[in-house]
């Protein structure tokens, strides 16, 4: 009866494939892997412990996993011209509160963007967890930005142990420059969230915050950088034994298939990721200018809309869910999200566009005004959602591989 299940199973799997394969997936965290990635992900590797840190494990069986290891801290450390890595976090949240552990005790405090003014979830969780108190970094609509001046005056009045900057929705470098000496007059330790731009900063097309003054990166591995799904810290050499303990205590486990993907995105980016970071951020330029000029109000118009791989779109008052069910009717996947000047999170006013995945499929600034097109015309009733997806559908056909790795003539979306 079970194996009826099993094939059941597998069946919503092939189809899950062939509907994403129809769609233009704009979910702003998301990404494909290489075939390569997907192989090695489905190895031996996945069935394996290796705990214990590189060359000093705990179980015995790890000698190819310790040459697979050593390799991607070196790929990770060349890539981000960073003295110290750790990729033993299975998520970006679990990144943030590998860091908090490790450098702040309960009763201290750190700031950093509440949800509404873009930040990630995990910024407050990880504080309740550890005990420390979540301070709001200010910020500033009009620019959509940490407001520099206001969050000098913060950190000088509370002296947070960490600052933090970087954040989910973000479409302009954060100040990291600008806030280091201020952080660095009370002793406080300046990190940086780059769960959504780590391709972006890897393909040199971002803010590099290491060089601007960050002493601490974490991020997911999967978003802009397009590997498997896991979590990164980059540091300088000195906290590097305080982040491998807090890892170690924290995942212990730490899923050896997804690292070996990781080195191999690791190699990618190194040959690709220049090439693929400046696509992305032509392509998001270009995704907002079609959307403006065809009626729809991506917000920053006087900023050039984005830097990042993100176009976030003011739709009004509460209706960036509503907005998002409507395109999904019409195979254009996208989340809602709230707005900083929406009253509370769940009354989202916007939606978020990410095209890292698109550009990973090929496409570039035409591509944008077909996609852009699409949405417009969704949202502002100038056609069907049936008429939008069977262009879609048509569309998609032609972006079926995937670009900027080693064998990109391999089916992006075919289920193995
Ligand atoms: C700024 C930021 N930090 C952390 C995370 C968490 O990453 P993950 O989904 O890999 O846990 C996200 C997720 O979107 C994020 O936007």
């Amino acid at each position: 009866m079970y194996d009826k299940t099993v094939n059941d199973l597998i069946d919503y799997v092939k189809k899950h494939h062939d509907y994403r394969s129809k769609c233009i997936n704009l979910i702003a965290s998301e990404n494909i892997t290489s075939p390569q990635v997907r192989l090695v992900m489905g190895s031996d590797l996945g069935h394996r412990y290796a705990i214990g840190f590189l060359y000093m494990r705990i179980y015995r069986g790890c000698k190819f996993i310790d040459s697979i290891e050593e390799l991607t801290g070196y790929l990770a450390r060349k890539l981000f011209k960073v003295e110290h890595v750790n990729y033993i976090p299975i998520s970006g949240t679990v990144a943030n509160l590998v860091m908090f552990n490790a450098l702040t005790n309960p009763g201290d405090s750190v700031a950093a963007l509440t949800v509404l003014d873009g930040g990630h979830s995990s910024f407050k969780e990880c504080s309740r967890v550890r005990g420390v108190a979540m301070i709001p970094l200010p910020f500033d609509q009009k620019n959509y930005n940490v407001d520099v001046i206001e969050s000098e005056k913060l950190i000088r009045r509370v002296k947070p142990k960490i600052v933090l900057l970087g954040a989910s929705d973000i479409l302009f470098p954060h100040p990291v420059k600008e806030l280091k000496e201020v952080v660095d007059e009370h002793g406080g330790i300046l990190a940086y969230d780059g769960a959504h731009v780590l391709g972006l900063i890897a393909g040199g097309r971002f803010q590099d915050p290491l060089r601007e003054g960050a002493e601490v990166v974490t991020g997911s591995t999967h978003k802009t950088l397009f590997g498997p799904q896991g979590g990164i810290l980059l540091c300088r050499r000195k906290y590097s034994s305080a982040i491998d303990f807090s890892a170690w205590q924290m995942v212990n486990n730490h899923h050896i298939h997804r690292v070996a993907g990781l080195a191999i995105t690791l190699c990618e980016f190194l040959a690709f990721g220049e090439k693929y970071a400046d696509q992305v951020v032509r392509n998001a330029k270009a995704l907002a200018e079609c959307l403006y000029n065809k009626g729809l109000k991506p917000i920053c118009p006087d900023r050039g809309f984005t830097e990042s791989h993100q176009v976030i779109v003011d739709i009004g008052s509460n209706s960036g869910v509503d907005a998002s069910f409507k395109l999904e009717e019409a195979n254009i996947i996208a989340n809602p999200m709230p707005l900083p000047w929406d009253p509370q999170e769940d009354k989202c006013s916007g939606i978020r566009l990410g095209v890292q995945e698109v550009t990973r499929l090929g496409m570039c600034e035409p591509e944008m005004e077909f996609i852009a097109d699409r949405i417009a015309n969704v949202l502002l009733d100038r056609e069907t959602v049936e008429e939008a997806r069977r262009k879609i559908s048509e569309f998609m056909e032609g972006y079926q591989k995937i670009h900027y790795c080693f064998n990109n003539c391999a089916e992006a979306y075919r289920y193995f």
